[in-house]
């Protein structure tokens, strides 16, 4: 069997060795431009075009990561009937659900506001809401909403989701489609986006979006960077509408010097660390994937290209 492998930013090394011990028989391969050798599959995350255009002769190819909006950005230079597959939790939804609770609590508890107080050697008790006014609501009930939805759940937070096609997680509130979407936003105090970037969830939290939570309510942005309109948050939070907001991603990323996010008093920012991808799970996974792929048995998280995710 042959493999490619790219791996954007990633200790390439580091990942042969883990994905060769797994795969002790298959030829896997680093990818290098002009190296047009036939192969079998292709691992990839954030692959240059040149990888795969015209690449007709892969049986599938595993993303490594969640997300595969930069893949399927890559348009015509992706073969068009080659399977994708993408990553399904691998150790990123306890990741994410320890930071979406860190997130969430941190905002409720008001820690932000006794870090103000504490550099005024301010000794003030501030009341903290009730649970039953906190309510998170959840952009995205697939495989990473859900397990944040039960990390939540747990601490005892009204928690609601909003996906595509109707779901039903237990102890959660669910909406589906636009048509529920502002009933899924009214009354939610804490907005954690955790939706596939795609044509239809670009810029999706807008001026409109942002105005219909609860007023004071915290954005907490943990999917991509093309979901928010950033101008329109600014502006939100200049007004008060929004209270702060927790963004691990950004339009451009790096987010570049100067940006106003850097500075401003009300925006945390991360590095994209919500999830790691984990090698070791992510070898796990892609390995049993692509052996049962390979026997032509039923593999999960097949990537529908038409709805992109
Ligand atoms: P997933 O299992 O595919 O779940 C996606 C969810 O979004 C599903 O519930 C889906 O609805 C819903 N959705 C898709 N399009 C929608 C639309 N137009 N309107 C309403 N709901 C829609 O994905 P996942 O594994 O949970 O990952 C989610 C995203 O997290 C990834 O795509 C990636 O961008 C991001 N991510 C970020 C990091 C990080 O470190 N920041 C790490 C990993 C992943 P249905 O249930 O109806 O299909
Ligand atoms: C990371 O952002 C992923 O999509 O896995």
């Amino acid at each position: 069997m042959n493999i490619i492998y790219y791996n954007d930013g990633e200790d390439n090394a580091y990942w042969l060795a883990g994905l060769r011990a797994a795969l002790p028989h298959a030829d896997i391969r680093l990818w290098l431009p002009g190296n047009d050798k036939p192969a079998d599959y292709a691992l990839v995350w954030k692959p240059p075009a040149g990888m795969l255009a015209g690449r007709t002769d892969l049986k599938a190819i595993f993303n490594l990561a969640a997300g595969v909006d930069a893949l399927l950005g890559l348009g015509n230079a992706l073969p068009a009937n080659v399977p994708i597959l993408r990553l399904e939790d691998a150790g990123m939804g306890m990741q994410m659900a320890e930071y979406a609770t860190h997130a969430v609590l941190h905002h409720y508890r008001r820690f932000d506001e006794y870090a103000r107080q504490a550099q005024k050697q301010e000794w003030r008790y501030l009341e903290t809401p009730l649970k039953r006014d906190f309510t998170v609501g959840i952009m995205g009930l697939g495989t990473l909403g859900r397990q944040v939805a039960q990390a939540l759940l747990h601490f005892g937070f009204p928690v609601r989701g909003w996906s595509r096609s109707r779901q039903s997680v237990s102890g959660v509130r669910c909406y589906a489609g636009r048509s529920q979407l502002d009933e899924f936003l009214e009354e939610t105090k804490a907005l954690i986006c955790l939706l596939p970037a795609t044509a239809e969830t670009a810029g999706i939290l807008s001026r409109d979006t942002l105005g219909q939570l609860a007023f004071g309510a915290y954005l907490i942005n943990l999917a991509r960077g093309s979901h928010l309109v950033e101008a329109d948050l600014l502006d939100a939070l200049d007004s008060g509408r929004i209270a702060g907001a927790t963004l691990d991603v950004a339009a451009q990323e790096p987010l570049p010097p100067g940006h106003p996010f850097w500075h401003h008093p009300r925006v945390t920012i991360t590095p994209h660390i919500a999830a790691a991808t984990l090698r070791d799970d992510t070898v796990r996974q892609v390995t049993e994937k692509l052996l049962a792929f390979d026997r032509g048995e039923a593999v999960t998280g097949m990537v529908d290209r038409h709805n992109g995710y």
